[in-house]
C-alpha cells in the first residue's frame, strides 16, 4: 500500500492505493486561505500538519488492515509558497502562497537582472518564491535575517514526516533560484535575493526516497515504522504523473481554480518571453512546459456567487452542445494573468453587454473567455516547440460537456475525457512513492487512464470561434491601458 498526500490550496487529500496503484480509499481535510491585505494570500503551515494528521488518522481508522501494509508516502502540493524556517526549525511567519501578488515590484526588478530568465528558464512571476523573499528583505527584515531554510509547502510536510529538509526538482523549479536545465540550485540566482545555497533544502528527484517516518510520529499516527517517504512533486508535475503525461506529445488541460495547459518535454527548451512556464518534471531527465491562467473555474465561481446559482447549474443552462459563439466577450483576468501576458495589474471585463444580456449569456461568455485564455496558452506553448495534437481534460470544469466542446473547438484538437476514477496530483504522488520504494520504472507505473470519451472540435464552427477568439485577443490592449 502507498499514499499520495496532496496539499491543495483549499484542502489536503490523502489517497491510499494498492501496489498496482489502484485507489483503495481517500480522506480529505479542508484548508482556508487568509487575505490579511489586498493581494496577500497566506496559510499557516501548522494547519497543513493538523490536516495531514487528520487524514492519516482517518485512513488508519477506516482501513486498519491496509494501512498496516503501508510501504511509502509521496507528496505533492501547491507550488511557489515561501515556507520560512529559523535555525531551530520553527516556522518564522505564515506561508506566502502561489497566488500572493504583493511582491510584483520585486518580481519586476529580479526579472530584469541579466541571466535570470536564461538560468531559471522562466520569467520571474510575482507568485514565485524569490520575489516573496525579496519583499521580506525590504518589509520584514527581522524575519529575513532569521531565515535558515526556505521550503516549498509540500516539503514542510516532508520535514514533519521525516525530519529531513529536502525538496524536489519540479517544485524547486518554481522558485526562480534553480538552474532548471542543470537541475541544481544556482548560487548566482540565489545571490540576487541575498540568499545562499545553505539556506536551500537538499534537492532530490521526485521518486527519490527521503527517508523513513520519524519513529515517534509513526507511533503517534499508528503507521508502520518501515514506511518510506518519497520527495514527490509540485502539483502540476504530480498531476502529469497521475495521467501518464511523461513524454513529448503528452499533455493535459486542467480546468481547476486556475487553468493549466501542460505539455511534457523530453528536453529543456525554455522560452521565457512567451510567459510559458518551463519546469523540471517530477521524474528524472524530463521537463514540462505549461501555460497558466489564474482564473479558470474561479471565473465561473465568481459569476456563480454574484448570480446566486451554483456553477453546475449555470453550465447546465448552456446545454451539452455548442451552436455558435456568443456576442458577449469575457476576459478572465480577475486576478491578473500569467500566460501570455505576465500582467498582475490587468483586470477582467465583459465586453459587449446588451440590455437583453441574461444569465446564460454571461455564463457562456465566461466559459468561452476561459477557453480563449487557454488558446492563448496553446499559442505560447507552440512558440517553445511543444507539439500537442490532443489533450486530456481534468479538473472540475471538465464536468461540463458544453465547456469541453468549446475548448476542443477553440483549441482545434480532440479533448479526451478520462473514465471516472483517480488521476490527479494525489495519484501522481502515490505513483512517485511506488517508483521510489519498489524501483519500478516511471513509464511502467505512470500509465495513461482509460478514456471514457473524446470530444472532437466542431470543425464547421471553428471559423466562427476563431473570429470570436481574435476579437477576444484584441481587447487586451485596451484593458491594459486602463488606469
Ligand atoms: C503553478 C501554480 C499553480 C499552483 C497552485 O505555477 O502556480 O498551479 O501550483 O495549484
Amino acid at each position: 500500500m502507498f499514499i499520495g498526500l496532496d496539499l491543495g490550496t483549499s484542502g489536503l487529500r490523502a489517497l491510499l492505493v494498492n501496489d498496482m496503484g489502484e485507489a483503495v480509499h481517500s480522506a480529505e481535510a479542508a484548508l482556508t486561505v487568509a487575505h490579511p491585505h489586498p493581494g496577500w494570500s497566506e496559510q499557516d503551515p501548522a494547519d497543513w500538519i493538523a490536516a495531514a494528521t487528520k487524514v492519516l488518522r482517518r485512513l488508519v481508522e477506516d482501513k486498519p488492515a491496509e494501512m498496516a501494509q503501508l510501504r511509502g508516502i509521496g507528496l505533492s502540493g501547491h507550488m511557489h509558497g515561501a515556507t520560512l524556517l529559523g535555525a531551530d526549525g520553527d516556522v518564522l511567519r505564515p506561508c506566502m502562497l502561489w497566488n500572493d501578488t504583493r511582491s510584483s515590484a520585486q518580481a519586476r526588478r529580479l526579472d530584469a537582472i541579466a541571466g535570470m530568465r536564461e538560468i531559471s528558464g522562466n520569467i520571474v512571476f510575482p507568485g514565485f518564491t524569490a520575489p516573496k523573499v525579496a519583499w521580506l528583505a525590504k518589509n520584514e527584515p527581522d524575519v529575513f535575517a532569521q531565515i535558515a531554510k526556505v521550503l516549498l509547502p509540500k516539503d514542510y510536510l516532508t520535514y514533519w514526516l521525516t525530519g529531513q529538509l529536502v525538496s524536489d526538482m519540479s517544485d524547486g523549479a518554481g522558485t526562480s533560484w534553480l538552474d532548471v536545465g542543470a537541475r541544481a540550485w544556482s548560487p548566482q540566482l540565489l545571490g540576487t535575493t541575498g540568499m545562499r545555497v545553505e539556506q536551500m533544502p537538499r534537492l532530490c528527484e521526485g521518486s527519490d526516497i527521503v527517508g523513513p517516518l520519524r519513529p515517534g510520529l509513526a507511533g503517534d499516527l499508528g503507521l508502520p515504522t518501515a514506511v518510506q517517504v518519497v520527495a514527490g512533486g509540485g502539483d502540476n508535475a504530480a498531476a502529469a504523473c497521475g495521467v501518464g503525461a511523461l513524454a513529448e506529445g503528452d499533455g493535459f488541460v486542467s480546468l481547476g481554480t486556475s487553468g493549466v495547459l501542460l505539455a511534457a518535454r523530453d528536453g529543456f527548451a525554455p522560452r521565457a518571453e512567451s510567459a510559458v512556464h518551463t519546469f523540471c518534471h517530477a521524474i528524472p531527465g524530463a521537463w514540462y512546459q505549461m501555460g497558466v491562467i489564474l482564473a479558470a473555474t474561479d471565473s465561473l465561481n465568481w459569476l456563480s456567487q454574484i448570480v446566486g446559482a451554483s456553477p453546475a447549474d449555470l453550465t447546465q443552462e448552456l446545454g451539452d452542445t455548442i451552436v455558435a459563439p456568443g456576442a458577449l466577450r469575457f476576459l478572465p483576468y480577475l486576478s491578473g494573468e500569467r500566460t501570455p501576458y505576465n500582467d498582475s495589474v490587468v483586470r477582467g471585463a465583459f465586453v459587449g453587454l446588451d440590455i437583453a444580456s441574461g444569465r446564460t449569456d454571461l455564463t457562456r461568455a465566461v466559459v468561452e473567455g476561459v477557453s480563449f485564455a487557454l488558446r492563448d496558452s496553446l499559442e505560447a506553448l507552440r512558440l517553445t516547440g511543444a507539439n500537442l495534437s490532443r489533450v486530456l481534460a481534468i479538473g472540475g470544469g471538465a464536468r461540463s460537456r458544453y465547456w469541453l466542446e468549446v475548448l476542443a473547438t477553440v483549441l482545434n484538437m480532440p479533448v479526451d475525457l478520462p473514465e471516472k476514477g483517480e488521476f490527479g496530483a494525489a495519484l501522481g504522488a502515490a505513483r512517485l512513492a511506488i517508483c521510489g520504494v519498489t524501483g519500478a520504472a516511471p513509464s511502467d507505473v505512470m500509465t495513461k487512464p482509460p478514456i471514457a470519451g473524446t470530444i472532437l472540435p466542431r470543425t464547421e464552427l471553428c471559423a466562427a470561434y476563431e473570429q470570436a477568439y481574435a476579437a477576444y485577443a484584441a481587447s487586451y490592449p485596451s484593458l491594459k491601458a486602463m488606469p
